[in-house]
């Protein structure tokens, strides 16, 4: 099958598509005929070296697709249904992929939209659980417009919170047709809150890694109150929970993702897709840091 692979670090140019064996599903596991994959910031900090060491490396960690075979165990889908989800070997930007973790698509999705949604949805939920978020919260979300970051506040909208987003100013009425209220990022930033909410806000999740943890925890009254997703250093030096993945993903989104999809509680981020095989210039348009909603690439 043909895959998504580099084996230097370095600029998109190190990206190629390259053959690899199929992959087989394991116990518990289902492979698709993969129709769409999604992009990820994590993609290209691999690729300039910051995350992972070996070589080569493939990446992809979430896919939406027609199951082509299943592993031993599963029951719950047949060869032939539509499925979206994570594929923690990181090789779904493939034709084939692996999925242990899955759900059907919803059906007013396509396969583009459906692929937008398991990484930024269970990096969102993990969160808001980490922090506690539930109704009447008072929650601040940094880098709210991106693609986590929007699926955060409506996340966090859906359990009864009252949501504050910063983003550049194109994006605040994109925000506010979320749900949050919305302010701008730089300089200001916990004046333009108090603005808004006077006594500060009850939790903040720190989506853009911008450097502003001492701000959210002054707005939140505590380290304790926050949550990282993208600023390690700073979540060490400040005392903040950095969230990740590999400590434990908060899955069970992917079964329950698909009715606020259908009841109108969740609107998918605008896709922007690219063939497989223009998978460099997808990585040039997300390192520019500022695209709304989800970079999304097309196989088959
Ligand atoms: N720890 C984990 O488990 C985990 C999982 C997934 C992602 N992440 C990390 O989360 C981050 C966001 O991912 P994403 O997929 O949501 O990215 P994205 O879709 O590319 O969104 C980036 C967003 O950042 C905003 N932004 C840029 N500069 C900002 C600033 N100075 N202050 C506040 N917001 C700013 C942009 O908003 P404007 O366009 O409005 O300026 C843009 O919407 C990445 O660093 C990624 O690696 C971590």
């Amino acid at each position: 099958m043909k895959a998504v692979r580099f084996q230097q670090f370095g600029g998109p140019e190190v990206l190629e598509i390259v053959d690899l064996p199929d992959p087989q599903p394991g116990p518990g596991q289902v492979r698709i005929a993969v129709r769409a994959a999604g992009v990820n910031a994590s993609d290209w900090k691999k690729r300039r070296g910051l995350m992972d060491e070996g070589l080569p490396q493939t990446l992809g960690y979430e896919a939406a697709g027609v199951v082509d075979e299943i592993g031993e165990g599963v029951a719950d889908v047949a060869v032939g249904d539509r499925v979206f989800g994570l594929s923690t070997e990181g090789m779904a930007q493939a034709e084939l992929a692996v999925l242990s973790h899955y759900a059907p698509v919803p059906p007013s999705l396509d396969f583009a939209e459906a692929a937008a949604l398991p990484a930024a949805v269970e990096t969102a939920t993990r969160a808001l659980d980490q922090l506690g978020v539930g109704k009447g919260s008072a929650l601040l979300v940094n880098g709210a417009s991106g693609s986590v970051g929007s699926a955060a506040v409506q996340l966090a909208v859906a359990r009864g919170a009252r949501v504050i987003g910063t983003a550049s100013p194109a994006n605040h009425e994109y925000l506010r047709s979320l749900g949050a209220e919305p302010v701008a990022y730089g300089p200001g930033l916990v004046e333009r809150v108090r603005a808004l909410a006077p006594g500060g806000v009850d939790l903040a999740l720190d989506v853009a890694g911008s450097g502003v943890l001492p701000e959210l925890i002054e707005l939140a009254g505590g380290a304790e109150h926050v949550v990282t997703l993208a600023d390690f250093g700073g979540a060490q030096e400040h005392g903040v929970l950095f969230s990740r993945g590999d400590a434990g993903r908060a899955l069970y989104v992917l079964g329950e993702i698909g009715e606020l999809v259908e009841t109108g509680r969740f609107t998918p981020p605008a896709v922007r897709t690219f063939p497989l095989t223009e998978v460099a210039e997808a990585h040039r348009t997300g390192e520019d840091g500022h695209v709304r909603g989800k970079l999304v690439l097309l196989v088959g």
